[in-house]
């Protein structure tokens, strides 16, 4: 709707709830309806200087001022510092609750009651297996592909032994893929493990009495029946920070498994793609790369120096700064104290001191106070995963298997709603204009 910028049309968009916009080009003035703050970018086409235009559209090349969606899943309050999962605060979570649980909560909405959980475990147990097809797999992989490929490869092939998981829009088979989805992740995790490893990747089997987090451990680690001892509060360190990665909103890879998702493919190709995404030093990879990071850095006595390079735009402190974040990533808190704890049982390391040596003189910086830039998730974990005995190109595989349940979590949200059509942006071409083509010879 447009007319001529004046009073009555200003006090009926703020009776309406709606942004009027004055188009300087023409002149007209259009009012565009808010909703939850934000207007549809359908009703910017309206906007056009003459008929036959495609009419306005937002350009937004790294989608942070673009909602794509309506979700229950995650709520976060970057300037608070707040996380929660469906309304649960992360901190409880990390603390009071463990992965199977949380995976229930992000995916189903609500808690467990005793019964339902017994049976999503049963559920998980049913489905926990080694395919042959994924030992086939692992055997043909050279033991020098990164682990993160290995289970994006993987991801996708294990597709190939679920044809129903084409079926995208019943729920009830969603809910299949699903728990398959959440029951073989670590098994494919643990094999690509064991394949970088040079560990046997046929003889291993899970161990249905362990929890989820244990049995991981268990496939990861066990050496040919010598049963792999895993320190108690290993297993719940890992444990509490697969609770801490296992959702995050519209992060990259979940924005990845929307958009690749939205084509209606199944989801073990979803997934793959959110592996993908999830493996780059921006997103998941971070934390691989902060731990290549500290060993770059002898000394405390060491930390001002590096930290300087941090300033130049030369290179990037990384596990530090956040799309969202601009204050303290409430994560980050969590798995501070989780790894003074494991620290405690492994005793002192250097690294640790180096870690935090750099956080403190960072967020007292005025370099990074000015940018808001603060320690994210990935800016311990790796620290931890290493006290466990865990080389740092395992590490975003661990971040992958938590945060499959958000990730499949939105993929069934949006699969769920009726109005869900394919992703597909808009660019602005600026390309030659059409040139007709010209025989090899005639090229200069
Ligand atoms: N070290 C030094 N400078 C930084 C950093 C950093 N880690 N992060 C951002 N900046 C600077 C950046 O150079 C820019 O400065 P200027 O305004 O002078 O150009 C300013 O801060 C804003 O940065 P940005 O690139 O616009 O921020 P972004 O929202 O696009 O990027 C980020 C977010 C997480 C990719 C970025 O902070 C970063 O690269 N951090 C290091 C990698 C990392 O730890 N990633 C894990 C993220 S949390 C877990 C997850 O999502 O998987």
């Amino acid at each position: 709707m447009s007319s001529s910028p004046n009073a009555a049309a200003l006090a009926t968009a703020q009776q309406q709830g709606a942004l009027q916009v004055v188009d300087g080009r023409t002149g007209r003035v259009y009012q565009l309806p808010i909703t939850d703050d934000t207007i549809a970018a359908k009703d910017l086409r309206q906007i056009k200087v003459k008929d036959g235009d495609f009419g306005m559209m937002c350009f937004d090349p790294a989608l942070d001022g673009t909602v794509v969606t309506r979700s229950s899943v995650c709520f976060i309050d970057g300037d608070r510092g707040i996380l929660n999962y469906r309304g649960y605060p992360i901190d409880q979570l990390a603390d009071h609750s463990d992965y199977l649980e949380v995976a229930y909560l992000v995916l189903h909405g609500e808690l467990p009651s005793v019964a339902q959980r017994a049976a999503f475990e049963a559920e998980i147990r049913a489905e926990t297996r080694v395919p042959e097809s994924m030992v086939r797999l692992h055997e043909a992989m050279s033991p020098e592909v990164h682990p993160m490929s290995m289970l994006t490869a993987a991801l996708a092939a294990l597709g190939g032994d679920f044809p129903d998981a084409a079926i995208v829009q019943d729920a009830s088979n969603r809910r299949r893929q699903i728990v398959r989805l959440l029951a073989l992740t670590p098994v494919v995790a643990a094999l690509g493990y064991r394949r970088r490893n040079g560990l046997d990747v046929a003889g291993i089997l899970p161990r249905p009495e362990l929890s989820y987090t244990g049995n991981f451990l268990h496939m990861m680690l066990d050496q040919g029946g010598r049963e792999a001892q895993v320190h108690r509060a290993f297993e719940r360190a890992m444990d509490a920070l697969l609770v801490l990665h296992a959702e995050h909103e519209l992060n990259c890879s979940t924005n990845a498994v929307r958009a690749v998702g939205s084509s209606l493919v199944n989801p073990y190709s979803a997934v793959a793609a959110a592996c993908a995404a999830l493996h780059g030093p921006l997103h998941g990879g971070a934390n691989q790369a902060v731990l290549e990071m500290l060993e770059q850095i002898p000394s405390v006595e060491a930390v001002p120096g590096f930290l300087a390079s941090c300033k130049t735009g030369d290179r990037r402190l990384m596990g530090f700064g956040h799309r969202v974040y601009k204050n303290y990533d409430p994560r980050a808190r969590v798995i501070k104290e989780l790894a003074e704890k494991v620290f405690e049982v492994v005793g002192a390391n250097p690294k640790l001191d180096v870690a935090r040596a750099l956080e403190s003189a960072a967020v007292r910086d005025a370099y990074f106070l000015e940018r808001k830039l603060y320690p994210n998730v990935d800016f311990y974990s790796g620290l931890i995963y290493s006290a466990m005995g865990f080389l740092p190109r395992i590490f975003t595989v661990f971040f992958a298997v938590a945060r499959m349940a958000g990730w499949l979590a939105h993929w069934d949200e949006m699969l769920d709603d009726p109005k869900n059509r394919i992703v597909r942006p808009r660019q602005i071409y600026v390309g030659h204009a059409r040139r007709d083509y010209l025989p090899v010879a005639q090229r200069a």
